[in-house]
């Protein structure tokens, strides 16, 4: 009876200890390492559809459901496409108590009704406030209110969260994500943190464990290689965006990505223009964030969403960034490390007359000290894939030849044929 009483008391001491050790060692590495738990939400770059570019401020409930038919329908759901994510101008006022509340007209259900609906989609809500006492368009921000704004995020069953720089005059850029950084913890749903600070404080340098994803430009317009200019600000071309991206890769990486913006595809400029603007924000490994209308595709803007081929690229989850290999003559080639041993390469024509592509595999010397990879042309003979025409188009022992048309691409996935010796 003794011997029994004392074992069992052993065994409950033994087991609280185990216990008490674990717990402390789950906090550890949690302090030593916090941003692994931010990470866990984005492992590739989060895909999904944002109100913004193509609507403004003009957003309703109704037009959000239809776009979440339309995510589910049209196929972009199966592409990858996840987020249906309202921009600007969803709020109405705040009540007694300081809790935000949706304008009462354009959402009569409210945000919880409308989260619930695009969830039994099979998609997940964003939603989009501001770290200054107003939103860019005017509205409520989140300053002040964040914590409780965070919570009421949570209870509607938010899954993702844009949080923009405009009305922040004195605030601290680090210090004002952190503390919608804590809300959102405190809140305790896993919630993808989207920082749009437009990259003024190069929140590359210090975002990593606050953030999913930054900003790192102003922002874009459906224009190729035009800025447009607003007199007080400049709306930014693609290839402006794109130039600012090349030195930036080594801060990304799953869980925390680079944003130069989201897409321009299906607002008005050519097919070309479309594809390279979508092949180069794929080789940027950059979030994917449709800015069209998707309840009225054209089949063209369709075939480029959801080319799986080129997705596959932006959402490779080794989830380097591609490089800059070469630029002459406005032809520049970017190449992207991809997993088991793969490349991607991509011909970007940045003028508006077709170029010719010459390509001598052997003489090129392709390292990446940040993947610590090198293509070898000369020992390894790589298949090629066109990725736009989904087309096999020979091995990397012949020189390519091939014609860029202008404001296009020419994108292409290397993999391993065989090892030569
Ligand atoms: C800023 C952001 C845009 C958009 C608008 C909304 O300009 O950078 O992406 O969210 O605000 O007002």
């Amino acid at each position: 009876m003794e011997i029994e009483f004392y074992n069992c008391k052993l065994i409950r001491m033994l087991r609280n200890t185990f216990l008490f050790v674990l717990l402390i060692a789950s906090v550890n590495t949690y302090a030593q390492n916090p941003e692994k738990k931010v990470d866990n939400l984005a492992l590739t770059p989060p895909m999904g559809w944002n109100s913004w570019n193509k609507f403004g401020c003009d957003v309703n409930e109704q037009m959000i459901r239809d776009m979440a038919d339309a995510m589910d329908t049209s196929g972009m759901k199966d592409a990858g496409y996840i987020y249906i994510n309202i921009d600007d101008c969803w709020h109405g006022q705040r009540d007694s108590l300081g809790f935000i509340h949706p304008d009462p007209e354009r959402f009569p259900h409210g945000i919880k009704a409308l989260a619930d609906y695009i969830h039994s989609k099979g998609l997940k809500m964003g939603i989009y406030s501001d770290a200054g006492y107003r939103t860019c368009a005017g509205r409520a921000g989140s300053r002040g209110h964040e914590y409780q704004d965070a919570l009421t995020y949570a209870s509607w069953g938010i899954d993702y969260l844009k949080y923009d720089w405009c009305n922040t005059e004195g605030l601290n850029a680090l210090g004002a994500y952190m503390t919608m950084r804590s809300a959102l913890d405190a809140a305790g749903r896993p919630i993808v943190f989207s920082i749009c600070e437009w990259g003024n404080s190069k929140p590359w340098q210090w975002a990593k464990g606050i953030g999913n994803l930054w900003r790192t430009t102003g922002d874009i317009s459906a224009n190729f290689a035009h800025n447009v200019d607003h007199g007080t600000w400049m709306q930014l071309s693609v290839l402006s965006i794109l130039d600012q991206q090349d030195s930036l890769r080594k801060y990304a990486g799953p869980g925390h990505w680079n944003d130069p913006d989201m897409l321009e595809v299906g607002n008005g400029m050519s097919i070309g223009e479309d594809r390279a603007h979508f092949s180069m924000w794929c080789m940027l490994a950059a979030p994917l964030v449709a800015g069209n209308d998707l309840r009225n595709m054209p089949q063209q803007t369709k075939d480029i969403l959801m080319n799986k081929e080129v997705i596959a690229v932006d959402q490779d989850s080794l989830g380097v960034e591609g490089f800059k290999y070469s630029s002459a003559d406005s032809l520049e080639i970017w190449l992207k490390p991809l997993v088991k041993g793969d490349w991607a390469i991509c011909f970007l024509n940045r003028s508006l007359s077709a170029k010719h592509v010459a390509f001598d595999w052997q003489k090129e010397n392709v390292v990446d000290s940040l993947s610590a990879r090198d293509a070898m042309f000369g020992k390894i003979v790589y298949s090629i894939r066109d990725l736009w025409t989904k087309k096999n188009i020979g091995t990397t022992k012949r020189t390519l030849a091939a014609d860029v048309p202008g404001h296009d691409v020419l994108m292409l996935r290397l993999t391993e044929a065989k090892k030569s010796r």
